[in-house]
């Protein structure tokens, strides 16, 4: 692999001398700076930022949009990179710093250099004469010293023909960016004529591809994503002449070949953070995702000078900076506008989904791991705390139901005014759905799938539920508790094809308010209650932290047998996952790549512990702690732990 690319983190934009828009500065700075440079090209692209990659090897480049400069659209300078940090006295962070302290640029001129880093892979790595954790060949490895890589290549198995089937569509699925891997596209399938943005790399998508490598001990191409999402974070107009938060990762980008004014072509890296994609849907579960690979990404490799690097510990503190920020909500939930995640579409789900909130409270565990303690964090990682422990009790004392629970909400007295109501958020108990008194197993619950004021969507959503098994959002009860109920329901919830994003289908009047009469939308497909192969691994992973590897197995063995004859589609329908899709696309990446991690997170549990997180008492004592309000005695673990939250 050849050095190739020198990106500008968005951030530096940001260092702009307010006399100056950002382009007509980087004109300024760059036409009168390019004899110094060589080799270097930047692009102004005439509608949205993007990244590029040189046409030459041998140089750097980056992207910058703005307005048409010539009349093909682009405008070719040479710019200095290095030379920006010349400029960061006129910094201001223009992120919200009530509350924490300046996380990016401190002291003026004593400012920590944060350089545009060199994503020049072969230089960050470290260097290939230590010992190969292991040789792939026709991979993407990474040779880490230190690695975990050697044990997982060790530990596999032979292949089964369907994993081998698997592993050649997933590598087909490979999207590459100046030559290197960068991530997979949502769906392959050779015949669609009509891809949509599927032919796009995801965010969320490559979550289980990226697990499937790592775990097979290729680590460049996580490597690779890790660093180029991060460097696409918002930073401009995009909706409607609107800047979304700082920090903000797009939903999916694609690689693009832009044409140079000399017959040349270069390739940039075009992302959609929302304002191309169906319906304007903002990706908020990009940057929770992010953060939560991040993490994987050491632990898996072993390799943790990528979080420790300058810009991305800048990457996610722009990511956790939105999320933390105050707006105008009341509880410690993420505040979120509908499809806002991996249901892209209107579902109802606007408010506190709890799929966000799971991967938020997730998100909030890995940085807390991963951020490098400094004057400069300390505030940030007093927040994180904060935050972590209100929303899991929030979440565990508001969103969790059992028969006990439901029957105490069926006796709710509403209308009450006061501090300590029991009735909080003023639930007409007439709210319990009918099928939900029927449904409810003797043994088993789950989180609903949103609270707001007067509201209590009773929806079972999957992928919220599994993911607080995994991040232990929920007491160990709890976790315990989702597995039977699943067990309970495996019919409505597993069926014929695992799982059913959520249950039940949202039908007749519901499904034409609720959905606003969406057609891809309708009862028991796609987002209302159809089955995602996707969600696989998610299940594996939470049945592997709970020990009921019986249940993975079982629900493996349902994909293993369905899936290639069915070319891997993105989703099922009708009740129990009896049909393809109507309209879902084949070849679908995570569905492949959900169905090989789950296969090798169950062939390598020690690796699969690397993926989930224990209870965390300290967290609960702090919880405890504030709500019990009274004596030191109270505020211990043991009273944490016999406390209704365990
Ligand atoms: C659909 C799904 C979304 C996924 C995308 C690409 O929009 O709802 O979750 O990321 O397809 O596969």
């Amino acid at each position: 692999m050849k050095p190739c690319i020198r990106i500008l983190h968005p951030f530096y934009l940001s260092f702009v001398p307010t006399n100056f828009s950002k382009f007509e500065w980087f004109n300024h700075k760059f036409h009168t700076s390019s004899s110094r440079v060589l080799g270097f090209k930047s692009i102004f692209n005439h509608s949205r930022k993007a990244i590029s990659a040189p046409s030459s090897t041998s140089g750097q480049a980056r992207i910058l949009s703005g307005t048409n400069f010539n009349n093909r659209g682009y405008h070719v300078v040479a710019t200095v990179p290095s030379n920006i940090r010349n400029f960061s006295k006129s910094v201001e962070t223009r992120v919200n710093n009530q509350n924490f302290e300046k996380i990016y640029v401190q002291g003026g001129l004593n400012v920590k250099q944060l350089v545009p880093e060199n994503i020049d892979l072969d230089e960050t790595l470290p260097n290939n004469d230590g010992d190969r954790a292991q040789v792939i060949d026709g991979g993407y490895g990474v040779n880490e010293e230190n690695s975990n890589l050697a044990g997982v290549v060790k530990a596999n198995k032979k292949e089964s023909e369907v994993e081998k089937e698997a592993w050649r569509l997933l590598r087909n699925a490979v999207v590459t960016y100046c030559n290197s891997p960068i991530g997979t596209v949502a769906a392959n399938d050779p015949n669609d004529k009509m891809p949509l943005n599927y032919d796009q790399v995801f965010i969320r998508d490559f979550v289980p591809s990226a697990l499937a490598f790592l775990l097979k001990g290729e680590g460049e191409i996580v490597r690779n994503f890790l660093l180029h999402t991060m460097q696409l974070q918002s930073w401009e107009k995009t909706v409607d002449c609107y800047s979304p938060g700082q920090g903000l990762m797009p939903a999916s980008f694609k690689v693009r070949s832009v044409a140079l004014d000399d017959n040349k072509f270069e390739e940039v890296l075009d992302p959609d953070f929302g304002e191309s994609a169906i319906g304007r849907v903002a990706p908020v579960d990009s940057g929770l995702w992010w953060i939560i690979l991040l993490r994987a990404y050491g632990k898996i490799t072993g390799d943790y000078t990528l979080q420790d690097r300058v810009d991305i510990q800048t990457g996610m503190k722009l990511v956790l900076n939105l999320c933390l920020s105050d707006g105008f909500d009341m509880f410690p939930s993420l505040l979120v506008t509908d499809g806002s995640c991996m249901i892209d579409r209107r579902m109802g789900i606007h408010g506190h989904p709890l799929e966000i909130q799971a991967l938020f409270y997730s998100a909030l565990r890995c940085s807390r791991e991963m951020l490098t303690l400094d004057d400069g964090s300390k505030n940030l990682v007093r927040a994180i705390n904060n935050r972590l422990s209100a929303l899991s009790f929030h979440i565990r004392e508001y969103y969790w139901v059992d028969l006990k629970k439901i029957n105490e909400i069926y006796r709710y007295k509403t209308e009450e005014y006061s501090t300590d109501a029991t009735n909080k958020f003023n639930i007409y108990p007439e709210q319990i759905p009918h099928w939900l008194m029927d449904w409810i197993p003797e043994k088993g619950g789950y989180l609903i799938g949103n609270l707001q004021p007067g509201h209590m969507d009773f929806r079972f959503f999957t992928l919220g539920n599994l993911w607080s098994i995994v991040s232990s959002l929920g007491t160990p009860k709890h976790n315990e508790a989702i597995l039977n109920l699943i067990e309970a329901k495996w019919d409505d919830l597993i069926g014929q094809m695992p799982l059913k994003i959520c249950y039940p289908a949202l039908e007749s009047e519901e499904w034409r308010i609720i959905t606003g009469s969406d057609p891809k939308n309708t009862p028991w497909s796609y987002h209302n209650g159809g089955s995602w192969p996707a969600l696989l691994w998610q299940f594996t992973l939470a049945c592997m932290k709970m020990g009921r590897m019986d249940f993975a197995k079982k629900a493996i063995e349902l994909a293993e047998k369905r899936l290639p004859v069915d070319r891997w589609p993105e989703y099922y329908d009708t009740r129990n996952g009896k049909f393809i899709g109507k309209q879902s696309r084949l070849y679908q990446t995570w569905s492949i790549a959900g169905f090989l991690t789950s296969k090798m997170l169950l062939e390598n549990p020690e690796m699969a512990s690397l993926l989930f997180w224990e209870e965390d008492y300290d967290l609960l004592e702090t919880c405890v702690c504030v709500l019990s309000n009274s004596s030191r005695k109270k505020c211990s673990r043991s009273a944490a732990k016999s406390q209704i939250l365990v």
